[in-house]
This record gives structure tokens, sequence and C-alpha cells, in this order.
């Protein structure tokens, strides 16, 4: 699948008055991810070397992580000519090879269901680490779904806010509402959950 590239006054003369593309644009929930935020985790946590990036954008995380001395694995369901596009996360069936370990921003809308997914594809011991609204560690279904099995291990949460710029535009995008964490879920953990400001 191959996303929209062009800039905002070539999607209005493409589609008249409609602005419908960029309304696709963001029910894909293309957010990149400052790239210090990965840099502030990796200060406290030991990050294991192989890392299976799952929706990886343009590849903000992924460069950080490379430039740390991380390999990574790098796709996303929207081909933005980074990484390997058209890869559906949700029906991703097996780990890559060796790793056991997924780290993304993943979109907002399917939380949920990633979080589920990685912990059902990921072996025992291993971890997803997602970068979350906080807002997410409420919820009753939610809590049914994820919390009461014990499996979220630690949170690592920003004393600052970071931000998350829509369709990657930091220059737009400066400044941020929401309170975002690294939640590190563990598969086969079950216990209490361990807070970190970073
Ligand atoms: C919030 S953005 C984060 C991008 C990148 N991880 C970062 O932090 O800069 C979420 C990404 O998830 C991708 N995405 C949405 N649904 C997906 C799915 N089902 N499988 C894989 N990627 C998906 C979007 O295309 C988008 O690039």
């Amino acid at each position: 699948m191959k996303d929209w590239t062009g800039n905002h006054s070539s999607q209005f003369a493409a589609l008249g008055s409609s602005n419908h593309t960029e309304l696709e644009r963001e029910s894909n929930d293309f957010y990149a991810t400052d790239p210090r935020a990965l840099t502030a985790l990796a200060e406290h946590m030991k990050l294991p070397h192989l890392i299976y990036e799952c929706a990886c954008g343009t590849g903000h995380l992924v460069k950080e992580l490379t430039r740390l001395g991380h390999e990574v694995i790098a796709t996303d369901l929207i081909d933005r000519g980074f990484g390997k596009g058209g890869v559906n996360f949700l029906e991703v069936e097996s780990m890559p090879e060796n790793c056991d370990c997924i780290l993304t921003n993943p979109p907002y809308k399917f939380t949920t269901e990633f979080i589920e997914h990685a912990l059902k594809i990921l072996p025992k011991g291993g971890k997803a680490i997602f970068l979350l609204n906080v807002n997410i560690l409420a919820g009753k279904s939610r809590f049914q779904r994820i919390y009461s099995r014990g499996v979220l291990k630690e949170l690592y949460l920003f004393s600052s806010r970071i931000v998350c710029a829509k369709n990657g535009d930091f220059e737009t995008y400066k400044s941020s509402a929401v309170n975002y964490a690294w939640f590190v879920f563990e598969k086969g953990f079950c216990g209490s959950t361990l807070l970190h400001w970073i």
C-alpha cells in the first residue's frame, strides 16, 4: 500500500475543496515519535540488541535504535518509503527469528489489539515496549483484556511532555497536551507494575 506524500496544497489541488486525503492519513494514525523519547528510555533501561519495530512509520524510532547500536526489523501497514510496507502487524503470525522484543509507538485506535497481538506472538519472557498515552491505563475492557493478567511490568513516565508529530511534521507540532509513557509488557510476567519517572 502506498501512502500519499504530497503537501497540503497538492492535496487540495487533487481533491478540490475536500480534505478527505488529510482525514485518510489520520485514519492510519501516523504520528512520528520524537527520537529523544527513545534516547531517554535507553538511558534507564537496557534494551535487547535485536528489536522488531512493527509500525515503523518513516523510521523515527528505528533510526535512533540503529544509532544506539541495535539491529532492527522494521515494518508498517503503509509503504512510507521506510522499512517493509504492506505488513499488517495484527496479521503477523510469528516473531522474526531470534527476536524477543517489539518496540513501537502503535496506532492509537488499535492500541489494545497491538498489545494483545504482541503478547500472543512473543516468546515467554519476551517484551513489548510501547509508547502510549497514559490514559490507556484506564478502562474496564482494557483492564479485563490486559492489565488483569499482570503483564505490565514497568512504566517509564516522562516528567516533561514529549511530542509525537502528525505526519512527522515537527516544525508545526512543537508541543503536546498528551502525557506519554513507555509501557513495558512482558509475556508470562504476573506481578505489580514498577513506575519510573524519566
Ligand atoms: C503513531 S504512528 C508511529 C510511527 C513510528 N512507530 C514512530 O514512532 O515514529 C503509527 C504507525 O502505525 C502504522 N499502522 C497503522 N495500523 C497498522 C497495522 N495494522 N499494522 C502495522 N502498522 C500499522 C501507521 O501506518 C503509522 O505509521
